[in-house]
């Protein structure tokens, strides 16, 4: 599987900006996360950019339905596995790294993708200080809850600041990929 039939697929599941937007900003976390453990990083990026492929057309069972769509894109059950612990209702134990990292950014990278669209340099020098800041704002992105934000970053096991900065450094380097095909997740 590339990333290709990755994007395509996805393509044919999801149509709104949002959540088109959503999934390359945590794959470009999932990649960034891969290298730096030192995994797979088409891997890892693939499950960025998929995991939340049901959840447009179906979000009221997100993400039971993810096997259903992915069956003719992977017999990997250990891919689709990630994919669905992502979920707090599957009762599928975070167990891995890929795992951790998926909760860990899931929503963190949207977090940080909302707080560079107010600012003008936009990721530019955008710290975990910053960061720090916005999950004090109550009125900042009221949806995200901050409690699961801190609990799946201990779960994996980082420091707040590294945490940003590989998320951030991931962002930066996906969004200059992305800009070659006239794609932000920036605008
Ligand atoms: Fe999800
Ligand atoms: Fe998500």
């Amino acid at each position: 599987m590339t990333r290709e039939q990755g994007l395509e697929l996805l393509k044919q599941h999801v149509e709104t900006d949002r959540v088109m937007r959503h999934s390359l900003a945590v794959e470009a976390a999932m990649r960034a996360y891969a290298k730096h453990f030192n995994e797979d990083v088409e891997r890892w990026g693939l499950l960025g950019l998929l995991h939340d492929i049901d959840f447009e057309k179906y979000p009221e069972v997100h993400p039971h339905k993810a096997p259903e769509l992915l069956k003719d894109f992977t017999d990997d059950q250990t891919f689709v596995d990630a994919i669905l612990s992502h979920g707090d209702d599957m009762g599928i134990p975070r167990d891995n790294n890929e795992k951790k990292c998926l909760h860990a950014v899931d929503e963190m990278a949207s977090f940080i993708i909302a707080i560079a669209l107010m600012r003008p340099t936009r990721l530019e020098g955008l710290k975990g200080k910053s960061v720090k800041k916005k999950m004090k704002d109550k009125a900042f992105a009221k949806a995200v809850n901050r409690e699961e934000l801190t609990s799946s970053r201990e779960d994996l096991g980082i420091e707040f600041n590294d945490h940003i900065d590989i998320i951030v450094g991931g962002l930066v380097e996906h969004e200059a990929f992305l800009n070659e095909s006239g794609i932000s997740m920036l605008s």
